[in-house]
């Protein structure tokens, strides 16, 4: 049976245009963590060497992949969306390295053997799975001293755990909807130390001063520790 969420987000995909071209620097490819074009940190927050080993959970059109690419790393995407997947293959082409997945972020965490040096996600699959049952595998699926970092907006006051994200699709039809789980900051870096992550910060980065949106960007970035959790933490 197909996956509802696949469809959803084949349809966010359609209303979504490719990455530009060039960013204010003038660079073809980028590392972009927030809403904003030419804003916030870039790919140093992973912290790794050439040949290392990443995994982008919900890649979609696949641009921060492509950038960890020409960095040297071995970049890994998986998404949910057939059509994500598609603009990223036609866009990334020429950038050689890239393995891409249609997949459950879940379902790739549970079946994968590969240990990565660093897992992220951009507005991605974190955002929109029950963090008690992916931080876990997450954790599971990284070599110690390995980075695990998200973005994501950050919760509107008052609304936190599973929310609803509505997905507009044509004027005669009701919005395609997807969970996603919104929490304060705190609440991120108790969860990400209860299952054994280290390091923890987990902050709003705020929106760009001279735009006229003024949401920021909820930034979470975490280690994991030399030891392995034990299976009751799981
Ligand atoms: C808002 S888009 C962000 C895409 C990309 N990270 C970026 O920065 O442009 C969310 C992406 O996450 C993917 N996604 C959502 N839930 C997922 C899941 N459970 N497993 C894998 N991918 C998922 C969607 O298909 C979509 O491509």
């Amino acid at each position: 049976m197909t996956d509802p969420r696949s469809a959803a987000w084949d349809t966010y995909s359609q209303a979504k245009p490719q990455r530009r071209q060039t960013n204010a620097k003038g660079e073809t490819t980028w590392f972009n963590w927030t809403q904003y074009a030419d804003h916030g940190p870039g790919a140093e927050l992973l912290a790794l060497r050439p040949g290392a080993s990443v995994l982008d959970l919900g890649c979609g059109s696949g641009g921060n992949l492509a950038h960890l690419a020409t960095l040297g790393m071995k970049p890994v995407g998986i998404d949910l969306s057939a059509r994500q997947l598609g603009k990223a293959r036609d866009r990334w082409s020429d950038v050689g390295g890239l393995e891409l997945h249609q997949a459950d972020a879940l379902a790739y965490l549970r079946d994968t053997s590969t240990i990565f040096d660093a897992i992220y996600s951009v507005f991605g699959a974190v955002w929109f799975t029950d963090p008690r049952l992916l931080v876990p595998l997450a954790h599971a699926g990284l070599q110690p001293g390995g980075v695990f970092a998200f973005s994501q907006r950050p919760p509107v006051k008052g609304c936190y755990g599973c929310q609803a994200s509505y997905v507009p699709r044509g004027a005669d039809e009701d919005p395609a909807i997807v969970k996603r789980w919104d929490y304060e900051p705190d609440i991120w870096s108790a969860l990400l130390e209860e299952y054994g992550f280290a390091e923890v910060t987990a902050t709003v980065l705020p929106a760009p001063e001279h735009d006229k949106r003024t949401v920021g960007t909820l930034l979470v970035r975490a280690v994991r520790g030399d030891q392995a959790q034990p299976c009751s933490a799981m």
